[in-house]
């Protein structure tokens, strides 16, 4: 299924009453996915969570954690039906720019090595692979690297 980009996306920050949505959404795009407790916990720390409005619709998420000098971009996700349109390309855009008005001059990001998708998404966006994370993630198959990735602010 995939749905209609008839409406320009909306950029506004995550409430609470997004999480519904958010629960819908996380399971269908990761083996692994964020609990609601994960997203809760990002709220209440102050962490910079945003989602994308389509036409009244959440259609796609992200957190942004600032730290000294430095932002930590630990969600980015589009739900299914919005894949494939530009949202988590613009939604990435958003993100560097919100990171780039705090007092950050780099912004990492950790992804999985067989995640190609959103590898391409990075590099096109100028994240630089640093280093490689092993074991980093729970897989299906046991434990799976994290590539760290970097962008110069
Ligand atoms: C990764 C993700 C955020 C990309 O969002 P999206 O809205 O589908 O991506 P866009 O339409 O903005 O595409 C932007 C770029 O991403 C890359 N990309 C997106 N889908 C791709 C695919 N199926 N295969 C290869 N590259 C792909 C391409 O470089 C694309 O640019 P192009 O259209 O010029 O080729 C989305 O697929 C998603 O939520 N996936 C599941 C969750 C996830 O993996 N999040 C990232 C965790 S690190």
């Amino acid at each position: 299924m995939s749905a209609q980009l008839d409406t320009l996306p909306k950029l506004r920050p995550m409430r609470g009453a997004d999480l519904d949505r958010v629960m819908e959404i996380e399971p269908v795009i990761y083996t692994h996915p964020w609990t609601r407790g994960n997203f809760d916990d990002s709220l209440k720390a102050g962490y910079s969570c945003w989602v994308i409005d389509c036409g009244g619709s959440v259609a796609g998420y992200g957190v942004l954690m600032n730290g000294v000098r430095e932002a930590h971009l630990l969600n980015l996700s589009v739900a299914v039906e919005w894949q494939g349109r530009g949202l988590g390309r613009y939604l990435l855009e958003q993100f560097v720019r919100i990171a780039r008005e705090s007092d950050a001059v780099q912004m990492f990001l950790e992804v999985r090595p067989s995640n190609e998708a959103a590898r391409r998404l990075y590099v096109d966006a100028g994240f630089r692979e640093i280093t490689v994370r092993r074991g980093y993630y729970p897989s299906r198959r046991g434990r799976e690297d994290a590539i760290l990735m970097g962008l110069d602010l």
